[in-house]
């Protein structure tokens, strides 16, 4: 085979996840990515490649076609304004859900509600959706902070266990969307090289149902 087919990799706790994923498919980088401060690396099969991104700009390499493939959290695909990728499978990793969270036990207010979230876009849609009148303000991290300093009544915010949100006097309140980490492929791409993607896709399928 010799067209080369590249795949984007979230950085982070996505990436610890998804290389064992990758082994299982029998997907292996040349070297050790977590000793490297290379981004793209070779891997034991000629024509694939891997990529190490931050987890937002995934979609954006794979909307232009760059990369083939993308590996994201469902959260950032749901924020992303791209279209011109298709979601394909289910990883089932770095589990999650998003939710609003506000201090334990405070009420909220009678008026238009501010919320603090990273993720602005479906925060925006959720409470449109709910019929609820809020303000959203963009954080880019410790989101947590917001409701304790009187930034924000709510957050949107990634939990797992609520470990984070106790440690700071929240509680979880409404669910928005189950999180995991999906496989995306670039729509063109998926014609064009539909020979070379779907046996990728088969291998990843398998190691996801040989890890359920
Ligand atoms: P970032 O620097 O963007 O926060 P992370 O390494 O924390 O990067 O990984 C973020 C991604 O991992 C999220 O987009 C989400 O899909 C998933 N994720 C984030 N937090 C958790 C968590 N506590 N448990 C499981 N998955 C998580
Ligand atoms: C994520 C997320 C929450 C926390 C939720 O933060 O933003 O703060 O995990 O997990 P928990 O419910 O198990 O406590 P992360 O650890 O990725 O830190 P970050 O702010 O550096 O992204
Ligand atoms: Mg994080």
């Amino acid at each position: 085979m010799s067209e080369t087919l590249t795949i984007a990799l979230s950085k982070g706790r996505i990436l610890k996840e998804t290389l064992p994923l990758l082994e299982k498919a029998n997907i292996f980088p040349v070297e050790d990515i977590s000793k490297s401060r290379k981004l793209i690396f070779d891997t034991n099969h000629s024509h694939i490649k891997l990529v190490i991104l931050r987890a937002t700009d995934v979609p954006t390499y794979v909307e232009h076609g760059v990369a083939d493939f993308g590996v994201a959290g469902k959260d950032v695909l749901m924020e992303a304004t791209t279209k011109n990728l298709y979601e394909l499978l289910d990883l089932k990793i770095a589990k999650c859900r998003l939710m609003t969270a506000g201090v334990t036990g405070k009420e909220l207010p009678q008026r238009r509600l501010k919320v603090a979230s990273k993720f602005t876009k479906t925060a925006k849609s959720y409470f449109a959706e709910q019929g609820i009148q809020a303000d959203v303000i963009k954080l880019y991290g410790a989101m947590e902070l917001a409701p304790i300093m009187g930034l924000a009544d709510l957050i949107v915010d990634i939990v797992d266990t609520g470990n984070t949100l106790k440690a700071n006097g929240l509680e979880p309140r409404d669910h928005i969307a189950d999180i995991s980490t999906r496989l995306v492929v670039n729509k063109a791409a998926y014609k064009t090289k539909y020979q070379h993607i779907q046996p990728i896709l088969d291998m990843l399928s398998g190691a996801v149902e040989a890890g359920e």
